[in-house]
Parts: C-alpha cells; sequence; structure tokens
C-alpha cells in the first residue's frame, strides 16, 4: 500500500470546525460514494456509509472537525476578539495564520505584556489586515470560526501539517472502504461532527446506528520527544490498540482481539494508556445498553499545534489492524 498523500493533503486543507463541517462532508463524501451503499447525513451533520453486509453491526468513526477559533467581537479598527472551539492553546497561536471558510486570512497576535507566561487567549487578536470595523465587517461576522491555516509538507518517514487530528483518521477510514472486499458484518463508517466539543456527533450516530461495535480512529500523543511525560507510545513504533483515556477503558474482548489479529498479520502495534483526553467511542460505549469499543490510535506529536506530525508507516499499520479486523467475524 503506498501512502496517498494527495488525498490526506485533501482532507487537511478542507475547512471544518466543530459545527461547521458541510465542506469537509462534501469532500469526504467525494472520496467515498464510489465505494459504499448507502450514504445518510444525519441532522447533526454526521456522515454514515455503509457497506452492507450480514453479520454484526460494526460502527467505525472518525471525526472530521476540526479545532477552531471564534469570534466574539470586531474592534472600531478592524481586530477580532475570538473564543476558543475546542481545545486551542494561547501559546501554540501566537504568530500563526488562520483562515476562515470563505477564504479570509489572518494572523492572531498578542497585545504587549509584561510576562508572556501568564498569556491567555484573552491577550489575543486577530489581524485579518483591514483598515477599519467596516471593512471587517464586510468579510466576517461575530460568530465565524477560522481555523488554523495547514502548511502540509512530507518526508520519507513523515508528514508534517495541521488538522492532523483527526483527519488522519478520516484518511484511514478512506483508504479502508476503498480497499476492503471480504468483510464479514455489517459495517457503518461514521465521519462524525463536533469530538472536539464533547463527542457530540458520536452520540446521536451511535444511537442512530445502534451497533454491536464499535471502533474509533484517532489521534493519540507520542512520549518519544526530549523530556516528555512517561508515555509508551511512539512514532514509527505501529499502530496503537487503545486500553483507556478519560473517556474509555476499552472492552478487553475486543481489545484482545485486536492484538491478536496485529500479531497474526505481522502488524506492529503498541498499548496505549493515555492519562488525558478522550474520543468518540468514549460517547459510544456508553450508548443505550452499552456497545463493545475499542480504538486503533495514531501516533502523533503536536497535538492540537498548527503543524502536527505522524509516522507513514504508523498510519499505513493502523489501516492494515483496521481492514483484518473488519474482515474478521469478531464473534467475541
Ligand atoms: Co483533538
Ligand atoms: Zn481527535
Amino acid at each position: 500500500m503506498e501512502f496517498n498523500s494527495k488525498l490526506l493533503k485533501g482532507l487537511v486543507t478542507t475547512y471544518g470546525p466543530s459545527g461547521n463541517e458541510t465542506k469537509i462532508c462534501n469532500y469526504i463524501k467525494e472520496q467515498i460514494e464510489n465505494y459504499v451503499d448507502e450514504i445518510i447525513i444525519d441532522n447533526l451533520g454526521n456522515l454514515i456509509a455503509r457497506k452492507k453486509g450480514n453479520g454484526k453491526k460494526i460502527m467505525i468513526a472518525a471525526h472530521m472537525d476540526q479545532i477552531g477559533l471564534m469570534i466574539t467581537d470586531i474592534d472600531d479598527n478592524g481586530f477580532l476578539r475570538f473564543t476558543n472551539i475546542g481545545g486551542i492553546s494561547p501559546i501554540v497561536s501566537l504568530n500563526q495564520h488562520v483562515i476562515f471558510e470563505n477564504g479570509v486570512v489572518g494572523i492572531i497576535a498578542m497585545e504587549p505584556m509584561e510576562d508572556i507566561s501568564k498569556i491567555k487567549l484573552s491577550n489575543l487578536f486577530i489581524d485579518i489586515g483591514v483598515k477599519d470595523k467596516k471593512e471587517a465587517e464586510s468579510l466576517v461576522n461575530i460568530g465565524d470560526i477560522c481555523v488554523y491555516l495547514s502548511h502540509y509538507s512530507e518526508n520519507e518517514n513523515v508528514i508534517f501539517t495541521g488538522a492532523i487530528d483527526d483527519r488522519i483518521g478520516c484518511y484511514v477510514a478512506i483508504e479502508a472502504i476503498k480497499r476492503i472486499k471480504n468483510y464479514k458484518n455489517d459495517l457503518y463508517f461514521v465521519f462524525t461532527v463536533q469530538e472536539e466539543v464533547g463527542l457530540r456527533g458520536a452520540k446521536t450516530s451511535a444511537y442512530k446506528i445502534n451497533p454491536d461495535i464499535c471502533i474509533a480512529l484517532d489521534v493519540t500523543g507520542s512520549g518519544d520527544t526530549p523530556k516528555a511525560k512517561t508515555f509508551a507510545v511512539g512514532l514509527h513504533k505501529g499502530t496503537a490498540i487503545k486500553v483507556k483515556d478519560n473517556s474509555i477503558l476499552t472492552h478487553p474482548k475486543l481489545r484482545n482481539v485486536m492484538i491478536n489479529i496485529a500479531k497474526e498479520n505481522n502488524i506492529p502495534y503498541q498499548l496505549e494508556v493515555l492519562e488525558y483526553g478522550g474520543t468518540d467511542s468514549g460517547a459510544v460505549h456508553l450508548t443505550r445498553e452499552g456497545v463493545t469499543s475499542g480504538v486503533i490510535s495514531i501516533p502523533t506529536r503536536y497535538v492540537h499545534s498548527t503543524t502536527e506530525m505522524v509516522s507513514k508507516k504508523d498510519v499505513l499499520n493502523s489501516i492494515k489492524l483496521l481492514m483484518k479486523l473488519l474482515e474478521n467475524d469478531l464473534n467475541l
């Protein structure tokens, strides 16, 4: 399997902050519509693509929303104040490029500060390069959301870009949708909305589908950078099979099947115990009477920054593990 750089570049450069996923939804729909039996978009905007089969209902969830900055105020000189949509850090944001849905670009700048370590989002503003409030208002409105502008680059080993969280999960799902032939169950690939503001799309889509099993696809951290907090997951060491994060303790039976399938197929894997964060399976596993759930994580450096990093090999191994799982009957 070759790394499909064109697809990933398309995914990370298409606009789609939480609650405004129409553009990214349309982009993903175009990529998969010839490979699935049915596509539904639910009331919240979740894109649900089904590959019909007999057997159990398997929900595969990857969130298509990204973090963003929502405009709260426009001052007389046309400078914008904002609040966060999802986990936006003031330090990461400083001097970064942002882009709005209509293509308007700005940079995030800071008021003069005595002690920069005390920086908060309220010390920052967005400069979209206008002369006054009137001109600013002709380009953006209160409530509009901008996202960090993704600059995509790669070398032999890694991808450098924004929005890896979680367009890389979408990428893994799309590549599996295009390739998988001998699947054993009834597959529902869900590209969820509003994960970054509290797993909201996963909640409604899981209720609708009523799956027997859920496999979420999302990024996790990496403990292999200088002086990083102890965390036994790193880049280039394989796909990560989640044991826990703050939203879920993955189902041991499903987790063991994942481990065994990885071993049988010589897919390098790492076990992930994440002491913070959560993902879609956190909401799905508590749906109705409970859903047996697990997570395939993609080890990622610099999550929620403007340039996140993943290993191409880890991504390809994540696709492989997902496909082998879906080719299994998953009789747990
Ligand atoms: Co995130
Ligand atoms: Zn995520």
